[in-house]
C-alpha cells in the first residue's frame, strides 16, 4: 500500500521523527522505476549499460514537487501558518495548492505570466490557490516571495526551504531500494537546482547508511538559452521552450555545484531541438509521456555518449537512471505542436479507414 514519502522514510527524515505529529500527505512517492531497453541504443548508450526512467509524473499532482510538498506543508501546519507562498514555473504552484488545500490553509503562488504550461495553471486554480501572474520572469517572482515571507507570517515552499530537500531526497531512496544499490549514473533537469541538490543528499545518505555501496555520478542538464550553472553567471533574461526550467538564477546554486564536484559528475546543456527530440522519443519507445523539461537528461545522455563520455566504462555492467520530473500531461500544446503528422480527417466509413491505414 502507498503510504506516502514520510511514513515510508521516516526515520531519514529527522523533522519527522515523531510519529504522533500530524503529516499532509496524498500517498506521493513509490514512482515506478521503468527500464528503458529501447530507448537505451538509440541515445547511443553502449551495451554494457542499463537504462532507467525514474517516472515522477506519477506522483498525485503529477511532478516530483509532492515530494517536498508534504514535507513543507506538513511543517507548516505544525507551526500554526495558515498560508503558504511560492514562486513558479508551475509545478511547484500545483503541488504547493493540492497539499495546502488538504491542509485547510490557502495558497497564494507567483507565477511568470504567459510562462506556464495549461495544465499546470489548471492545478493551482481548481485546487483554490490565489494565482498572480507578473510581468517578471521566475527569478523576478522568487525574489518577491522571499521578500514577503520574510516579513510577514506566510510560510515560503519554494525548494530555499530547507525542508523541501529533505523530502525530495526520497526519490534517491526509492532508487536504491528497487536496484538493490545505487545507479553508476544518476542523470536530471536542472532548473532551481534543488533538485539535484536532493538527490545527492539522499544518495550520500543511502550510502551512509550501508544502503548502497556506491554513490552515482550526478549529470545535470539545463536548457541552453538557460543554464546559468554552465556558463558559471545568472542569466537576467533565461529562454527555452522547457518552462519548467527557465530559470537564469538558481536557488541552490553553490549545493548543484557541490553535487556536480564531489560525485565526479558534470552539469551540461542541451538545446530545445535536442530536448524536443528526445522528449518525441521516449514517448514513442518506451511509452513514457514526460514534460519537455524532463527530456533534458535524455537529451544530455546523448550528447554524452555522442562524446563518448561512457566509453571507458567499459569493464562490467553500468546502470544509468534518468530522472523524468513531471507528467506530459501537464503540456499537452506542446505535444500537439510537436508532432507534425497531426489528425487525418476521414468519412466514418470502412473503406476510408482501411485505405488510411494501408489494407
Ligand atoms: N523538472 C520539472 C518538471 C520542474 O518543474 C522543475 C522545476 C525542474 C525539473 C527543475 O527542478 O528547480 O529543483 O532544479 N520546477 C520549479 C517549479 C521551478 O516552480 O515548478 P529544480
Amino acid at each position: 500500500m502507498r503510504t506516502g514519502i514520510i511514513e515510508t522514510y521516516r526515520q531519514y527524515l529527522p523533522d519527522f521523527a515523531d510519529p504522533a505529529a500530524p503529516i499532509v500527505s496524498l500517498c506521493e512517492g513509490n514512482t515506478p522505476l521503468i527500464a528503458a531497453p529501447r530507448l537505451a541504443p538509440l541515445l547511443g548508450l553502449p551495451k554494457n549499460f542499463r537504462l532507467f526512467i525514474k517516472f515522477e509524473g506519477m506522483n498525485p499532482t503529477g511532478s516530483f514537487k509532492d515530494r517536498g510538498m508534504t514535507a513543507a506543508v506538513s511543517l507548516a501546519k505544525r507551526k500554526g501558518m495558515q498560508v503558504v507562498m511560492c514562486a513558479s514555473t508551475g509545478n511547484t504552484s500545483a503541488a504547493a495548492a493540492a497539499y495546502a488545500s488538504r491542509a485547510e490553509m490557502k495558497t497564494v503562488v507567483i507565477l511568470p505570466r504567459g510562462e506556464v504550461a495549461l495544465g499546470k495553471l489548471s492545478q493551482a486554480l481548481i485546487h483554490g490557490a490565489k494565482v498572480l501572474a507578473i510581468g517578471g520572469n521566475f527569478d523576478d517572482a522568487l525574489t518577491l516571495v522571499r521578500e514577503i515571507c520574510a516579513e510577514y507570517p506566510i510560510e515560503l515552499v519554494n525548494s530555499v526551504n530547507p525542508v523541501r530537500i529533505e523530502g525530495q531526497k526520497t526519490a534517491a531512496f526509492e532508487i536504491v531500494d528497487a536496484l538493490g544499490d545505487a545507479p553508476d549514473f544518476h542523470a536530471l533537469p536542472v532548473g532551481n537546482a534543488g533538485n539535484i541538490t536532493a538527490y545527492w543528499r539522499g544518495y550520500r545518505e543511502f550510502a551512509d547508511a550501508g544502503k548502497a555501496t556506491r554513490r552515482p555520478r550526478m549529470l545535470g542538464f539545463q536548457a541552453a538559452g538557460s543554464a546559468p550553472l554552465v556558463l558559471g553567471y545568472p542569466i537576467e533574461k533565461p529562454d527555452t521552450i522547457a518552462t519548467a526550467i527557465r530559470i537564469g538564477k538558481p536557488a541552490s546554486w553553490t549545493q548543484a555545484i557541490a553535487a556536480r564536484d564531489d560525485s565526479q559528475g558534470l552539469i551540461h546543456s542541451v538545446t530545445d531541438a535536442q530536448i524536443l527530440d528526445a522528449y518525441a522519443l521516449v514517448a514513442r519507445t518506451e511509452g513514457v509521456f514526460a514534460e519537455p523539461a524532463c527530456a533534458a537528461p535524455l537529451a544530455g545522455i546523448r550528447k554524452l555518449a555522442e562524446a563518448d563520455y561512457f566509453a571507458p566504462f567499459a569493464d562490467r555492467e553500468y546502470t544509468v537512471t534518468a530522472t523524468l520530473t513531471g507528467h506530459g500531461l501537464k503540456d499537452p500544446d506542446r505535444a500537439v505542436k510537436t508532432v507534425t503528422s497531426g489528425i487525418v480527417e476521414v468519412d466514418g466509413e470502412r473503406g476510408a479507414i482501411l485505405r488510411e491505414i494501408g489494407f
